[in-house]
């Protein structure tokens, strides 16, 4: 494959840190769950942390086949305090329509340089983006509707724990 363009590569080394800063974050998230005993809600976010740190793999790995020196940054604490669960799903809503914004703009700058190759993986994360936004749009929207019932959440929790 062809070498990448600088402003493309930075771009998406960028990401590489970005997806290991979700995984920190959904870590951050079943870790806070855990400590509430919600241990379902905490596997599911165990996973969520695996596939983002995939993510980050397959993004360093596009770089890589491209001629592009990959280097990690720091990566920032996120936040380890909620509220409710409620508050936490919120939150990973939130951060998810942060990325897709991110790609976005990658996916604009792949198209100015023709960079055909990076258009494609930013399909593929754009694709995979409605789908993470989809899922936890529906958890959401069932939390809210069983708002303050700790009876739903316990039965809920039991579901998100059965996520492989
Ligand atoms: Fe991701
Ligand atoms: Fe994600």
């Amino acid at each position: 494959m062809s070498k990448i363009n600088q402003t493309v590569g930075e771009l998406l080394e960028k990401q590489v840190n970005n997806e290991l800063y979700a995984s920190n974050l959904y870590l951050q998230m079943g870790f806070w769950f855990e400590s509430q005993d919600w241990e379902g809600s905490a596997h599911w976010m165990f996973q969520q942390a695996k596939e983002e740190r995939e993510h980050a793999l397959s993004i360093a790995n596009h770089l890589l086949d491209r001629e592009w020196k990959v280097k990690l940054n720091t990566i920032n604490s996120p936040k380890n305090n909620w509220e409710s669960p409620l508050e936490v799903w919120e939150d990973a809503l939130q951060h998810e329509i942060v990325v897709t914004n991110s790609f976005k703009g990658i996916m604009g700058e792949a198209k100015n340089e023709e960079d055909y190759q990076s258009e494609e993986l930013c399909y593929k994360f754009l694709a995979e983006q409605v789908e993470e936004e989809d899922t936890l749009n529906k958890i959401i929207k069932k939390v809210k509707a069983f708002d303050g019932n700790l009876g739903f959440y316990v039965q809920y929790d039991q579901y998100l724990g059965q996520r492989e």
